[in-house]
């Protein structure tokens, strides 16, 4: 055996003493006591499984200035996080299998953690969904324009479906119709104007699309950063085949609290209410609301901080994630039963990874959390190149300790590993 890891580790839903075996990057047994070559022993620490975000944007190729492969893999390994998956509306947009492939290319050389690559369906692409499914990880559909977004017309929701299903990878949505964009713009001067210039209604109706068009489609049909009560109002009664996502952001802000400068908050789904908030948070810790994904959208303070209307949407969030909800477990706001299951398990089902789970056969994707050894989030140390978090000052619980298939990447939160060990996840 190549490594064994020691500690009150979380297996099958519970916490127990127990000695984990790595042969090759795999898990390879499960024990009271075994023996490695290299034997580390983390006393009472606790061993997790590492998370996995379904939706991060690298900005990598076309806007390295506000991040590129390797400072988002980076922080994204920092926050506990192993495998990553990004989302297509880079520059060039992922919309073909030759853009794929060079992403492939260059950000494995990028990488500090493994990572799966969206390719977008368009208008236009739509009859070479099952060619680029065959190396792609899954795929993105915007129904509502966003920032440098390629959209999908609700009329081609239904033809898009079939010929996902036939390339048998998962699909993720940004719910909001465009109709109803468009029909609710106005000048904004603030995060009010936003939230009223994208309402509910919008996400409203796009679900309600992706319900009506995706009856008898097996595909996984991913819901993603869900944002209104209504929305998951709608979605109680998905099929099972139908899963949804929400950000932390949506999960803990929202347009009452005295966001600034409020440019910096603009996001796509916007922030809502403390009364959507709260509905969200519940469905998070209830079941309803299946993962968590960060969502991470950098963008530079230069870009954030200029007039309200000319700013930019999206938040930064990848390192974040992982630490602000280990917090929250140590306080009791939801169970590490439910924690694990919206950071890992169920993050691994969507995207159809071997990993997520301490289990025998699965990538030694594992982290070490000293819940005594909480702090709070700092923007100075944290690893984006955007320089900022919308979670300045609250307080989190950084993994010491960060493993992906078996090899050390992070130790007493130094990085040991490098650029280039990620390796992609896709066919
Ligand atoms: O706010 C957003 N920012 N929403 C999106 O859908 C895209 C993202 C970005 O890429 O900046
Ligand atoms: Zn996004």
């Amino acid at each position: 055996m190549d490594l064994a890891i020691e500690g009150k580790a979380y297996i099958n839903g519970s916490f127990e003493k127990c000695c984990i075996g790595i042969d090759q990057g795999i898990i390879s047994s499960i024990k009271k006591i075994s023996k490695g070559d290299e034997h580390l022993d983390f006393g009472n620490k606790l061993i997790l499984p590492a998370g996995i975000d379904v939706h991060v944007h690298f900005r990598d190729p076309g806007m390295i200035h506000k991040e590129d492969f390797s400072t988002g893999s980076l922080a994204a390994a920092f926050g506990g996080i192993s495998c990553v998956f990004d989302m297509p509306n880079t520059i060039p947009q992922t919309t073909n299998l030759q853009v794929l492939s060079d992403k492939i290319i260059t950000l494995g050389k990028k990488s500090y953690v493994d990572f799966g690559i969206y390719s977008c369906i368009t208008n236009s692409n739509i009859k070479n969904t099952r060619e680029i499914g065959k190396k792609c990880s899954g795929f993105k559909i915007y129904i509502g324009s966003s920032t440098n977004s390629l959209q999908l017309g609700t009329s081609n929701l239904r033809e898009a479906f079939k010929e996902v299903d036939s390339a048998e990878k998962p699909v993720l949505i940004h719910a909001e119709d465009n109709q109803c964009l468009n029909r609710h713009k106005i000048k904004e001067r603030n995060l009010v104007d936003h939230l009223h210039s994208r309402p509910s209604e919008c996400e409203e109706k796009a679900i309600m699309d992706i319900l009506e068009s995706s009856r008898n489609i097996n595909s996984k049909i991913h819901i993603c950063h869900l944002s209104s009560c209504e929305g998951l109002e709608l979605l109680k009664n998905r099929a099972e085949n139908v899963s949804c996502g929400v950000t932390p952001h949506h999960l803990l802000l929202s347009v009452e609290k005295n966001l600034k400068p409020q440019s910096r908050y603009k996001v796509n789904p916007p922030l809502r209410t403390s009364f959507d908030r709260e509905i969200l948070f519940e469905g998070m810790r209830n079941g309803f609301i299946d993962m968590l994904e960060s969502d991470h959208a950098p963008h530079t303070l230069e870009e954030s901080d200029v007039d309200f209307g000319n700013a930019p949407s999206g938040l930064p969030g990848v390192e974040t994630m992982f630490p602000l909800f280990l917090y929250m477990a140590k306080k009791r706001m939801l169970s590490f039963q439910r924690l694990i299951s919206i950071i890992c398990e169920r993050p691994a089902e969507l995207v159809g990874m071997p990993k997520g789970k301490i289990e025998v056969g699965r990538d030694a994707d594992i982290i070490v959390v000293d819940l005594k050894k909480d702090c709070k989030i700092k923007s100075e140390c944290l690893h984006s190149k955007c320089g900022w978090s919308p979670f300045e000052g609250w307080p989190a619980i950084f993994p010491t300790h960060v493993f992906v298939r078996g090899e050390k990447l992070i130790e007493e939160h130094e990085m040991l590993g490098n650029q280039g060990f990620g390796r992609f996840v896709g066919k």
